[in-house]
């Protein structure tokens, strides 16, 4: 199976795509988490990506859409995936098509979660994950069990994103709504596009998802 996650910056791709590996065995192929990476061991196109990264624009098509053809290639065909934040232009949609036609591979469904700007501004400027194992938190909405200890590795380390503060998701949210948001009506003419209502609490999302999922397109 190939899904894509599709939604504005904190409208909950990732909490949900680790949601799905946990329970489907897919993996989560997110190119934030990829870029950030590069960025992190200093490649080239980490080099590239952090100054726009930063600020909040989008890298270019054809640097995300060759991470996605690389790490498909790594998986191998048996394996169910989730896009989380890709494609988030026309020209990313329609590598897709061509990355996915190539190996064999068809996309099953585009699950888009809606969510209100001003909830979007609170949950990721409220944002932390665990500097060891990447498992992410919240401020307010999913915090520890143990205070300041990671319910998964037992790690006291937490961190932030660069991007996490209101300027810069103001304009990440400019560039969903103006790149990303209009790719919509090309999965929508093709019937499989399913609408979340991301507003609800993680586990009912969750829920609309698995439902989605268990219907065939
Ligand atoms: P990326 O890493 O993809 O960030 P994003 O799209 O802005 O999405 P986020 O990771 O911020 O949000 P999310 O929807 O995953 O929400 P989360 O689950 O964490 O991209 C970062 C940058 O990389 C881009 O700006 C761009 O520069 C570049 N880039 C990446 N891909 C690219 C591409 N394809 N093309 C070009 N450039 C690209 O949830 C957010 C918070 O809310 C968490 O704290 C969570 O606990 C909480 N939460 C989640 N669900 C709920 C709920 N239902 N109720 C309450 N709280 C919730
Ligand atoms: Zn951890």
């Amino acid at each position: 199976m190939n899904i894509i996650l599709l939604g504005p910056p904190g409208a909950g791709k990732g909490t949900q795509a680790v949601r799905l590996e946990d329970e489907h065995g897919m993996v989560q192929l997110s190119t934030g988490d990829m870029l950030r990476a590069a960025v992190k061991a200093g490649t080239p196109i980490g080099l590239q990506a952090k100054a726009v990264m930063d600020a909040g624009e989008l890298v270019s098509d054809a640097i995300v859409s060759g991470l996605i053809g690389e790490r498909l290639d790594e998986l191998g065909s048996d394996v169910s995936v989730i896009f989380d934040g890709y494609p988030r232009t026309a020209a990313q949609a329609d590598s897709l098509d061509e990355i996915l036609s190539a190996r064999g591979r068809k996309l099953d469904h585009v699950i888009e979660l809606q969510v209100e700007e001003d909830a979007l501004v609170d949950r990721i400027t409220g944002r932390f994950s665990c500097a060891k194992c990447g498992a992410g938190y919240h401020d307010r909405y999913k915090l520890p069990k143990v205070d300041n200890v990671c319910d998964v590795c037992g790690s006291d380390e937490f961190k932030r994103r660069p991007d996490d503060n209101e300027e810069t998701v103001r304009t990440r949210m400019a560039e969903y709504r103006a790149k990303t948001a209009p790719i919509l009506p090309i999965y929508e003419a093709r019937g499989i596009v399913a609408h979340v209502d991301g507003m609800a609490p993680i586990d009912q999302v969750n829920e609309a998802i698995e439902a989605i999922l268990a219907t065939a397109t």
